[in-house]
């Protein structure tokens, strides 16, 4: 019998440091630098969508990136009423879904320039993006063929801004890998990337009735989840919404619709004295600033070890200073904006906070574009202190005694999140001492803390951070299904 898995590999992406794939994509996403597009709902039916809303470019919010229109209530009823669930085998589905990751990949030139016109993405976030929706699709695909119950029925996708392509596209492949039909409902930030993305599934052959697209605030998401008539929800966003979504289908679903939930986190890295200090910071850096800090995998606070805190403290500094947040559309920008005016408020806000009592101790220049913010460092005595999750560039620096270490991994846990954890050390009794407490989905050791591969590092959290099963793992699309129960034998 045959013992491995059958062999897959992940996309392969461009070279970005080869001067002829970076001129073969500046030459695919040029002719999209200037393009307005329109995005409305994509219903199996007749629409009636509320009014029209700009989206603009969070660089440069004089570049009109499009017009979208918001689904209405008559929109979302129609597509309930049109949702079909995918009739095909699991063979062809697959087929199908395999050609849509095809179709994503061909038209990359056009998805960089949306992502980063309405997403603020720099070149490697976008290609890092368009690999990892391209992955969901041929990996769920082949789990396809392996199920074995049935699809739940309507099931409705909502995701967030921050990986519009990615996340938004995960969600849709593993529903409708499992037969669903599929309502999706992206974020009111980035309907135009939404809009691209599911014209190629349907270009690909996905039925216009197994997959809907309803643009809109969360009034749309309220609406959908509200609904008696669907069989799931797969939400990925704040814990606060995924609340608000628990608690209208427990009020109005039927007990089995599942809710598949991915929350945010408060991560943190832990540093200590035997760690390599220079690898230590390059992998802060990046889990921390990497994307304007809207990652939800993002390093919010490190505890150095006091013994090193002085001097590592003085390299952190330098390491910040030489970080360039930039246009994204420039080839070296090592981040673009955050997403729009209200999180550019609120978060710069928080630093002048931090900065009025005493606690900002670096700061770096950004642009002054758009909602480019400057990357802050701030001081805290411990995680407990942090107000909430702060969806930015913006990093707490805290210190631990050797011996106090246990404590360190008990706050931590006690904010009761559970997204990702760092750990930089090179003592092996410690990685064990840590990483057996600590609570966390995805724990990593001597690297960064981001950028989680589909299939290799299935990625989800625990406690307020989500509901699991991990997505691109082994256990994700069988929950879009009806669940097996094994026949008792006695
Ligand atoms: P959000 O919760 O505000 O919005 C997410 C989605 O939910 C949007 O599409 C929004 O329109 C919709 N929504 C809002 N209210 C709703 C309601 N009452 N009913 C149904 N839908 C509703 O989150 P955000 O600001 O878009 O994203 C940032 C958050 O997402 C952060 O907390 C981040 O940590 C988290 N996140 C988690 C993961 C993960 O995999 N765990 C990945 C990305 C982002
Ligand atoms: N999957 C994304 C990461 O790991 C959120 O950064």
């Amino acid at each position: 019998t045959d013992i491995f898995l059958p062999v897959r590999e992940n996309s392969k992406g461009w070279d970005l440091k080869a001067a002829e794939h970076l001129r073969e994509i500046d030459d695919a996403r040029s002719p999209f630098r200037h393009t307005s597009f329109e995005a409305g709902p994509l219903i199996a039916g007749e629409t009636r969508p509320d009014a029209a809303s700009e989206r603009r470019n969070p660089s440069d919010p004089s570049d009109m990136v499009g017009t979208t229109r918001f689904a209405s209530k008559a929109d979302v009823d129609t597509a309930l009423e049109a949702a079909r669930p995918w009739a095909a085998s699991p063979q062809e589905r697959a087929q199908i879904l395999k050609r849509a990751a095809k179709l994503f990949e061909e038209n990359f030139g056009e998805i960089f320039a949306v992502l980063c016109r309405e997403a603020g993405k720099t070149l490697p976030d976008a290609l890092a993006e368009l690999r990892e929706a391209v992955d969901f699709l041929n990996y769920y695909a082949e789990e396809a063929t392996r199920l074995t119950s049935e699809p739940l029925g309507r099931f409705v996708c909502i995701s967030p801004w921050n990986f519009p392509l990615a996340i938004f596209t995960g969600q849709i492949a593993a529903g409708l890998a499992a037969g669903n039909a599929v309502l999706a409902k992206p974020a009111e930030q980035t309907p135009v990337i939404a809009h691209l993305g599911t014209r190629l599934l349907h270009e690909a052959g996905v039925p216009k009735d197994a997959l809907q697209l309803l643009p809109g605030a969360g009034e749309v998401g309220a609406a959908l989840t509200s609904d008696p008539r669907i069989d799931g929800v797969a939400f990925t966003g704040s814990t606060d919404t995924a609340r608000k979504i628990k608690k209208a289908m427990a009020e109005n679903c039927h007990p089995g619709a599942p809710l598949i939930a991915e929350t945010g986190g408060l991560n943190a890295m832990i540093v200590d004295s035997s760690a390599l200090p220079e690898q230590a910071i390059r992998d802060i850096i990046q889990s921390a600033f990497q994307s304007a800090g809207q990652r939800c995998s993002a390093c919010r606070c490190v505890y150095v070890q006091e013994d090193i805190a002085k001097s590592f403290i003085a390299m952190l500094k330098g390491a910040m200073d030489a970080f360039r947040p930039a246009d994204p559309w420039a080839i070296h920008s090592d981040s673009g904006p955050l997403i729009d005016a209200e999180a550019h408020g609120q978060i710069s806000d928080y630093i002048a906070k931090a900065k009025a009592e005493g606690r900002l101790l670096h700061q770096i220049e950004a642009p002054d574009l758009g909602y480019f913010l400057a990357p802050a460092l701030i001081k805290v005595d411990s995680i407990s202190d942090m107000e909430r999750e702060v969806f930015g560039p913006v990093l707490h620096f805290a210190t631990f005694k050797a011996k106090d270490i246990d404590k360190v991994v008990d706050a931590i846990n006690g904010r009761g999140y559970g997204l990702t954890f760092g750990l930089h050390t090179r003592i092996d009794d410690r990685v064990q001492q840590v990483t057996e407490r600590i609570h966390a989905g995805n724990l990593y050791v001597n690297r960064n803390q981001i950028g989680a591969i589909v299939a290799s590092q299935p990625f989800g959290g625990e406690g307020l951070s989500g509901t699991g099963p991990k997505a691109g793992g082994p256990f994700y699309v069988q929950r879009f299904q009806k669940p097996v129960t094994p026949k008792y034998r006695p």
